[in-house]
């Protein structure tokens, strides 16, 4: 498609392929309904698709461990039906980045069974042995709620090995060049199929030093850099993703110098979101802007509001984090790890003005956006079910049976619906949505197309506007001569303001959302009546 820095001003999706559209009628969703559903997806106006995994696995953490990363999960379908989606998407002039695990693998991976079983084998050293779990005691658990250790006995091993996550995912050696050798074939077979990128998981934690938290170590960021290299050197469009959920100047780290990560997920924003919302406050959003660093101009923020995993709040203040959980968690079972496992509509009381309000700082604020599938419609979530699952639950297409979802029979879905009164498939489905002009996939879809025609949200500089009023988040995104200002009233109540212009402005502003004339000039002031929660992306000419 021949634009390099396509992603600086996308619109990702992120696509849970069990649960988005089961084509085979086995209860599960699979590549070829993901084939069926990719006109929905364009008229939405989505650029880039992000799978989360899709390779063959025992599913211990839905297929972030796998046991082969050359081909296709069964359950989803084969390598032809892969690159027939990748097709159906670059016809339509849409992308597909996948994910890519590096830091490790499931243990019923071969290289693993070979490894655990002879110390002789070549791939005993790709992994991480010890004979005792004392190494590395500085490194933090992750999955608090269910790991005691980073180290795991292995009987047939007759060691100790390392693992970050789950202990059923042993960590890759990368001080074995031939691990390194190994993932970067990985990364080149997928790139031959014609794939436009990765979402690489994990990657603060590819490397273990005694003495430090062995995370973003030096040599993390060398053997990233030198994928990025492999990948420029042999590839153009393609682009790298990273998650690693640390803090701003950490996560900095990870673009290098325009030479490590082309995006980088802002996990610092994200909670702030949330935590502006409940306080009716711009002060959270002020406070972690401004210890946001420049990044290099080639690179850019994925900015998100929920994802396939608990809502993390590892990025926040001990006392922030008590806060959250108190205000967005309330019930135990809504905790998980150090996170809230809730979606997006449910977080926010189901509260259609706020979860627009929620959608209008992530299209304006600067970087990508990125949205989880289903939040879109607003679905619900159903902490009962075990680990993150609740957040993964089938797709709501229509009030018919399965939700539009599968023709299988209820029972043998891979997890039920979500069933409750309020996020039921009478009450939230796509085809409902997509009738009704008020609905808030149409709200998203005006929001997702106004993103794309202004380049200012994917190249523009960010400002903000003092409102003299805590309330209001509002802000200047400009390029060149084009200006915008984003005016969000976080409050739950009305708010009269009055915005001191920097500069003269031209009267009447428009309001791009709506395309009505909003607020009038007096004095050189902006004067408005903002209604709960309201917001306003308006075109200022300046004089
Ligand atoms: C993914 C999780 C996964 C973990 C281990 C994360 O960052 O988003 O879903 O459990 O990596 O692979």
């Amino acid at each position: 498609m021949g634009n390099s820095l396509w992603y600086k001003n996308a619109v990702f999706y992120e696509v849970y392929v069990r649960g988005f559209k089961d084509s085979s009628n086995d209860g599960n969703g699979d590549l070829i309904g993901l084939i069926e559903k990719i006109d929905y997806l364009q008229e939405l106006g989505i650029d880039c698709l992000w799978l989360l995994p899709i390779y063959p696995s025992p599913l211990i953490d839905d297929g972030y461990d796998i046991s082969d990363y050359c081909s296709i999960l069964p359950d989803y379908g084969t390598l032809e039906d892969f690159k027939a989606l990748l097709d159906a998407a670059h016809k339509r002039g849409m992308r597909v980045i996948t994910d890519l695990v590096l830091n490790h693998t499931s243990d019923q991976h071969p290289w693993f069974q070979a490894a655990r079983v002879n110390r002789n084998s070549p791939y005993r050293d790709f992994y991480v042995w010890s004979d005792t779990d004392q190494k590395y005691q500085d490194a933090r658990i992750i999955f608090l709620d269910t790991e005691k250790s980073n180290w795991t006995w292995d009987e047939a091993a007759g060691q100790y090995f390392w693992h970050r996550f789950y202990s059923s995912q042993p960590d890759l050696n990368y001080d074995n060049p031939a691990v390194q050798n190994e993932m970067l074939s990985v990364i080149e077979f997928w790139l031959e199929l014609g794939i436009d990128g990765f979402r690489v998981d994990a990657v603060p934690y590819l490397y273990q030093r005694e003495g430090t938290n062995c995370e973003n170590l030096p040599e993390t960021h060398a053997f990233l850099k030198r994928i990025r290299r492999f990948i420029d050197d042999n590839y153009s469009d393609r682009v790298l993703l990273c998650e690693a959920n640390q803090w701003p100047q950490d996560v900095r780290s990870y673009f290098g110098d325009g030479d490590e990560f082309h995006m980088g997920f802002n996990f610092p924003v994200m909670p702030r979101i949330y935590m502006a919302l409940r306080k009716g406050e711009r002060a959270p959003l002020v406070d972690i802007l401004e210890q946001i660093p420049d990044i290099p101009p080639d690179s850019q923020w994925c900015t998100f509001l929920r994802n396939h995993d608990e809502l993390t709040l590892e990025m926040v203040t001990e006392e922030e984090r008590e806060w959250m959980w108190q205000e967005y968690g309330p019930e135990p079972r809504m905790r998980q790890n150090l996170g809230i496992r809730r979606r997006l509509a449910p977080l926010l009381g189901n509260n259609k003005r706020k979860i627009e309000l929620a959608y209008s700082l992530l299209f304006s604020l600067p970087g990508s956006p990125v949205i989880y599938y289903g939040d879109e419609i607003g679905m619900g979530d159903n902490i009962w079910l075990a680990d993150r699952n609740g957040l993964r639950t089938p797709m709501q297409w229509d009030a018919g049976p399965n939700a539009g979802f599968s023709r299988a029979i209820a029972e043998k879905l891979y997890a039920p619906l979500v069933s409750s009164q309020e996020f039921g498939l009478n009450q939230v489905n796509v085809a409902a949505q997509r009738r009704d002009i008020n609905s808030l996939w149409h709200r998203i879809r005006n929001m997702i197309r106004l993103h794309k025609e202004n380049h200012v949200f994917g190249w523009g500089e960010f400002r903000w506007q003092d409102a003299g009023n805590d309330a209001i988040a509002a802000y200047w995104r400009t390029l060149s001569e084009r200006s915008l200002l984003i005016i969000n009233n976080l409050s739950p109540d009305s708010q009269n303001i009055r915005l001191r212009m920097p500069e003269a402005c031209a009267s009447e502003p428009v309001d791009l959302l709506s395309g009505r004339k909003m607020g009038k000039f007096e004095e050189g002031d902006l004067v408005l009546k903002l209604q709960p929660f309201q917001f306003l992306w308006l075109n200022i000419l300046k004089i």
